[in-house]
C-alpha cells in the first residue's frame, strides 16, 4: 500500500526520498537507488577520517539534545577496550514518528548508517533499540539485517574488508525511559530500565562497562548521505545566517491540522510557512491556538511565536522553546489547553522510573491539580503550587524526564492563563483532591 509521500515543492527529501516506495526496502532495491556505496567507500577510510567528514558537515544529533555528531564520535578512540555502537530507535516521545518512518521505508539506510557509524567509533559490534510497539519497522529492520548478513555486507568479512561488523536488533518492552541513554544500555543489559548517573558518560563506561556511542535513527541515516555528497554539500543545506545548524530535519506533524504527516526540510526553514502552506493549516473553520514544535517536553507556543520561528535549534531557541526531536504537536481553538496539559503530565507521571523522589512525587503531584483545574475544583494557589513544584522539579534529576514534564507545563500556564483562570472552582478555598495515579514501575525490557 502506498504512503502519501509529502511533496510539496518546497521540501528537501534526503532521508525521505524513498517514503512510499516498496521497492527501497529490499536490499536489491537500496543497492539499484545507490545503497552501501557509502557503506563500502567509508570502510576504505580511516575513522578519524570519517569523524572530521561529520564533524565538517555540521551534522547535530537528531534525538533531541542536537550534540554535534562528529564531536560525539571524537571521544571514541583506539584504546584496546572493545567499542559498542547503540542505535536509539525507541521513539517514544508523544508526537514524534519519524523514526518510524525511516524504518518502515528504508531499513537498508539505517543499517547502511549502523554499520558506517560502528567503523567510524572503532567498533564490532552495534545494536539497534526499537520500541517494542514498532511491529512493523522491527520486522523491516530484521529482515534488512537479515539481507545484509547473507550478502556479505555485515558479519566476519563486512564487504570483503575482513572487517568484523555485526548489527543486533533488540526490542524494548514499552517503556518510554528506555530512550535515554543510560536507561537504553541497562535495558538491553537486561536490567531494569533505569537512567545511569553521569560521569562516567557512555564514551567512557557504557554498554557492558565499555566505551559506547548511542545515535539516534535519523542522525545514522543521514551519514552515507554525508559520505556520499561530501561534507560542504550537508553544510550547504540552511539558512544562510546560522552555522549552527546544517542539514535536513524529518518533522512528524500531528494534532489540528489539515495534513499531518512527515515533512523533510532544510533547517532554518519558516515555521509559519511550514505550518499554513506545507501542512496547508488549520481545519475548516478552526483556528491554530498553540503549538508544540519539537515533541511534548518542550515549551509550548502560541501560534503568533510558532509563526515567527524559524525551524533550527537556534531559531526554536529564540522563539522561546527547543527543536527537540521535530515533533509538531498542533492545538486549534476547539482545544481545552489545561486538559491537554493535565494528559502530557500524565504521561511523564506514567514513565517516570521513580528513582528520583523530584521526578516521582513531582510528575505525579502536576498530573492530580492538573487535573483536579481541569475538572473544574481549581484554586487560584494552584499555580503557585505547579510553578514551584516545577522549579523542583528541573535540573536536580539523574535525567531530565523530570524537567519535561516541568516545561510545558510552566509554558503552558505563563502563555494560556486565562484558560486555568476560567476553570477555577466554585470553593476556591478547597484544598487538593487526591486522585489515583501510578508510576510505571516496570521499566524492564
Ligand atoms: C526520557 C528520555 C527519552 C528519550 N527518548 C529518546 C528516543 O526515543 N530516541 C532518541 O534518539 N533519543 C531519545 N532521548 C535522547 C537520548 O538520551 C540521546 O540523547 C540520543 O539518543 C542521542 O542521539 P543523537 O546524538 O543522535 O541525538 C531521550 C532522552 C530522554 C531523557
Ligand atoms: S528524572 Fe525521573 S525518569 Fe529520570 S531517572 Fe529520575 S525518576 Fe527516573
Amino acid at each position: 500500500m502506498g504512503y502519501p509521500n509529502p511533496s510539496h515543492g518546497r521540501e528537501t527529501p534526503v532521508l525521505s526520498k524513498y517514503f512510499g516506495d516498496p521497492e527501497a526496502r529490499t536490499l536489491a532495491g537500496w543497492r539499484a537507488r545507490g545503497g552501501y556505496e557509502s557503506l563500502e567507500k567509508a570502510l576504505g577510510m580511516d575513522p578519524v577520517e570519517i569523524q572530521t567528514m561529520v564533524k565538517d558537515s555540521g551534522l547535530r544529533g537528531r534525538g533531541g539534545a542536537g550534540f554535534p555528531t562528529g564531536i560525539k564520535w571524537s571521544f571514541m578512540r583506539p584504546d584496546g577496550k572493545t567499542h559498542y555502537l547503540c542505535c536509539n530507535a525507541d521513539e517514544s516521545e508523544p508526537g514524534t514518528f519519524k523514526d518510524r518512518e525511516i524504518m518502515r521505508w528504508t531499513p537498508h539506510g539505517l543499517v547502511e548508517g549502523v554499520a558506517l557509524g560502528a567503523h567510524a567509533i572503532y567498533a564490532e559490534t552495534a545494536y539497534i533499540y526499537i520500541r517494542g510497539e514498532f511491529t512493523e519497522p522491527i520486522a523491516r529492520v530484521t529482515a534488512a539485517v537479515e539481507e545484509a548478513y547473507a550478502a556479505g555486507i555485515l558479519g566476519a568479512n563486512a564487504m570483503g574488508t575482513g572487517r568484523r561488523l555485526d548489527v543486533h536488533v533488540h526490542r524494548g518492552a514499552g517503556a518510554y525511559i528506555c530512550g535515554e541513554e543510560t536507561a537504553l544500555m541497562n535495558s538491553l543489559e537486561g536490567r531494569r530500565g533505569n537512567p545511569r548517573i553521569k560521569p562516567p558518560f557512555p564514551a567512557v563506561a557504557g554498554l557492558f562497562g565499555q566505551p559506547t556511542t548511542i545515535n539516534n535513527v535519523e542522525t545514522l541515516t543521514a551519514v552515507p548521505y554525508i559520505i556520499k555528497h561530501g561534507a560542504d554539500w550537508y553544510q550547504g543545506l540552511g539558512r544562510d545566517d546560522n552555522p549552527k545548524s546544517r542539514g535536513t530535519k524529518l518533522f512528524s506533524v500531528c494534532g489540528n491540522i489539515s495534513r499531518p504527516g512527515n515533512y523533510e526540510v532544510t533547517m532554518g526553514f519558516p515555521f509559519g510557512e511550514f505550518l499554513n502552506e506545507l501542512c496547508g493549516g488549520a481545519l475548516p473553520g478552526r483556528e491554530i491556538k498553540a503549538v508544540i514544535p519539537g515533541g511534548s517536553s518542550v515549551p509550548i507556543l502560541t501560534r503568533e511565536e510558532a509563526e515567527g520561528a524559524l525551524m533550527d535549534y537556534e531559531g526554536m531557541v529564540a522563539a522561546g522553546t527547543m527543536l527537540g526531536s521535530g515533533g509538531v504537536i498542533v492545538f486549534d481553538d476547539k482545544q481545552d489547553m489545561v486538559k491537554q496539559i493535565a494528559r502530557l503530565a500524565r504521561f511523564y507521571a506514567h514513565e517516570s522510573c521513580a528513582q528520583c523522589s523530584q521526578c516521582r512525587e513531582g510528575t505525579a503531584w502536576t498530573t492530580r491539580i492538573l487535573e483536579r483545574i481541569a475538572a473544574g475544583d481549581g484554586h487560584a494557589r494552584d499555580f503557585d503550587t505547579l510553578l514551584s513544584i516545577g522549579e523542583n522539579m528541573s535540573g536536580k534529576t539523574i535525567c531530565v524526564l523530570s524537567d519535561s514534564c516541568a516545561t510545558p507545563v510552566a509554558s503552558g500556564l505563563k502563555k494560556f492563563r486565562h484558560e486555568f483562570e476560567a476553570k477555577l472552582g466554585p470553593d476556591r478555598s478547597r484544598g487538593v483532591v487526591p486522585v489515583m495515579l501510578t508510576t510505571n514501575r516496570s521499566a524492564v525490557a
